[in-house]
């Protein structure tokens, strides 16, 4: 496999499951340097735990990754929480909750990797994670729809904000298999919602990962502000 990402300091967060740990597995292939962030404990050389949702926590996770690394070129935020919540039996708790991990979750770990890229006088890559469902829409969802729709929102605003120095992107996966997704005890009806789509299929881990790996490199250059669709065709612009 080539090393084609030899010179790249990587921060991922969500690292220690599904997506998050494959992206954070495809980078160190490629030869980048990754700091793993995550709630969950991880064993790896480089990692720390961190709730995305405390602004302590956050501000002192990315410094500390930004030394231990020596800058940080790519941030890559996948950390985030799913609820199947109809309207009438959700509390405003759950609601929030999901609010507070992945759209708080990511506007700090944005914010403050973007004051240590702009400290340092450099520029870098945001990778966000947004969904295919925020797109789409589906029933019983709507706090999540809601939270992923506000991240393809916020990438829209910092890519005009911090161009043209850093970019800010997002991959919207499909249905993915992961422990969010958990398709293998899903009732046989919801596994054909999920898998239908021209692909017929449902995603791997790694194939999300290799769209972060596009978005982090030099093919990218010219992108910014986008939410790439990873989803075997589910939802088309
Ligand atoms: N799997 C799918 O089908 C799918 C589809 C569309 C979008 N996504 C998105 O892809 C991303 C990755 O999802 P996944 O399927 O790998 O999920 P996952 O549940 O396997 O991993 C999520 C990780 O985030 C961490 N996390 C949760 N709350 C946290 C917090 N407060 N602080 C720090 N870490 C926290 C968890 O510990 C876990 O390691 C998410 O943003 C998800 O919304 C997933």
């Amino acid at each position: 496999m080539s090393k084609d990402f030899r010179d790249l300091k990587v921060v991922i967060s969500g690292a220690a499951s599904g997506i998050g740990l494959a992206t954070a597995d495809l980078f160190e292939k490629r030869g980048a340097s990754v700091a793993r962030l995550d709630f969950a404990p991880i064993s790896s050389s480089l990692s720390f735990r961190v709730d995305v949702t405390d602004e302590i926590q956050v501000a002192e996770a990315v410094a500390s990754a930004d030394n231990a690394l020596g800058g940080i070129d790519v941030m890559v935020n996948t950390a985030a929480v799913f609820l199947y919540g109809p309207l009438l039996e959700t509390s405003v708790a759950e609601a929030r909750k999901v609010l507070d991990v992945n759209l708080i979750g990511t506007f700090l770990m944005a914010r403050e990797t973007i004051r240590v890229m702009k400290s340092r006088g450099k520029g870098g890559k945001i990778i966000l994670f947004s969904s295919e469902l925020a797109q789409l829409g589906r029933e019983h969802h709507a706090a999540y729809c809601a939270s992923k729709a506000g991240v393809s929102a916020m990438v829209r605003c910092w890519a005009k904000e911090f161009g043209p120095d850093i970019l800010v992107n997002a991959v919207a996966p499909g249905p993915t298999d992961t422990p969010m997704l958990d398709y293998e005890n899903m009732p046989p009806d919801w596994k054909r919602l999920e898998s239908s789509n021209p692909l017929g299929r449902i995603g791997q881990p790694k194939e999300i990962a290799e769209a972060v790996l596009f978005l982090a490199g030099p093919g990218s250059n010219f992108i910014t502000g986008q939410v790439l669709g990873v989803n075997g065709g589910a939802a088309m612009v």
